[in-house]
């Protein structure tokens, strides 16, 4: 069974409550009605309940009749949300008047019901830019404990199954964080480690990338890998991990074996750490359009409940299939 698939079947065993804010885009009310007749979760539709039964009528969609609408202008909890809000938001002087607002924000009632147990995950971003769906969730759900960065992975199926594990590489971060400090990158390196094992499902080898092998060259972008790989040992003693590694002597075993005589990793990396978002965002793109590689994700790490972010380009299918990701981020959580 192809990985994508025994993530969805993972997913239906859960049975999990995913909250869609953006309740009337086309795409999203589609992969809600596939997602439902398959039972890859519960969805939690966000939206004006009679345009959401008109669109799917428009569409012929038969079974958003079994999603549950909230209409985030008018619903029971909001009282509830906006005193919640206000609570966790008053050391950065949040009104209830403010506060009152924000809730009618789709992306905002999503994170609160999260935030009060309502829901177990959201999938947002088909319509709305990636810091629109962040700042929420950073705001009200926050970083699971020890962890003080969120980042983003993406699950890299490559054509040629020589590389990584049977030719599955993920990449971090290639999403969030601009420009992680050692500390930081070592925290993006263990909660990577944490997302292979629970979503692709592989016991992760992580390359710490940079563009020096074992101290090949000298520069402080340099060091601050050297530093990130100890701190991530420390974080995580037993996480196989080794770095500074260029990309070659991370994941071809020849070139590994010259540059690295001795690392575990060298040459047979599954997992890749890159210094920067730059570095990361580009790679991914990069291996997505010039190697025809499929980039699942981004799957996002280090939050306290499960939030992704689409990219507004995305498919009916991307959706249900990260959809199917929340869904066992939500169960291993
Ligand atoms: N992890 C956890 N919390 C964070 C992070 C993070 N990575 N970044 C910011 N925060 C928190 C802050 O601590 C702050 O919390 P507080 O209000 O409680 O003090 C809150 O979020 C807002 O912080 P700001 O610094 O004001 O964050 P801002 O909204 O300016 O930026 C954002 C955050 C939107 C994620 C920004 O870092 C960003 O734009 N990143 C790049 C995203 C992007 O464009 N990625 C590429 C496209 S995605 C793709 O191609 C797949």
């Amino acid at each position: 069974m192809d990985l994508l698939e025994g993530i969805k079947l993972k997913a239906k065993r859960h049975n999990k409550r995913i909250v869609l804010p953006e309740g009337l885009e086309e795409r999203t009310l589609k992969a809600a009605d596939e997602i439902i007749r398959e039972g890859i979760a519960q969805i939690i539709l966000l939206g004006n309940p009679d345009a959401i039964k008109a669109a799917a009528e428009k569409f012929n969609l038969t079974s958003i009749i079994n999603a549950s609408i909230v209409d985030p202008a008018d619903h029971e909890r909001k009282g509830l949300y906006i005193d919640l809000m206000v609570e966790l938001r008053k050391h950065k002087g949040l009104t209830a008047e403010e506060a009152a607002m924000l809730i009618e924000d789709p992306l905002y009632l999503g994170t609160l019901m999260i935030k009060n147990g309502d829901a177990d995950g959201e999938v947002a971003g088909a319509m709305n830019a990636t810091g629109d769906v962040l700042r929420p969730a950073f705001q009200y759900v926050k970083t699971l404990p020890g962890i003080s960065v969120v980042s983003g992975a993406f699950i890299m199926i490559l054509k040629d199954s020589g590389f990584g594990e049977n030719g599955i590489i993920v990449f971090a971060d290639c999403a969030v964080h601009p420009d992680p400090t050692d500390k930081e990158l070592a925290e993006i390196a263990v909660a990577t480690a944490n997302t292979t094992r629970a979503i692709a499902g592989f016991e992760p080898r992580v390359a710490m990338l940079s563009f020096s092998t074992k101290g090949s060259a000298r520069h402080e972008l340099v060091d601050k890998v050297v530093n990130a790989t100890r701190m991530a040992r420390e974080m995580a003693p037993g996480l196989k991990i080794d770095g500074d590694l260029q990309a070659d002597a991370a994941i071809v075993a020849s070139i590994g074996a010259k540059k690295a005589p001795g690392s575990a990793i060298a040459g047979k990396a599954n997992v890749l750490i890159f210094p920067s978002l730059d570095a990361g965002n580009i790679a991914y793109k990069l291996v997505q359009r010039l190697a025809g590689a499929e980039a699942v994700g981004p799957v996002l790490q280090g939050m306290a409940a499960p939030i992704n972010d689409l990219s507004r380009g995305c498919s009916v299918s991307d959706i249900i299939n990260l959809v199917a990701i929340t869904a066992n981020q939500a169960a291993g959580l």
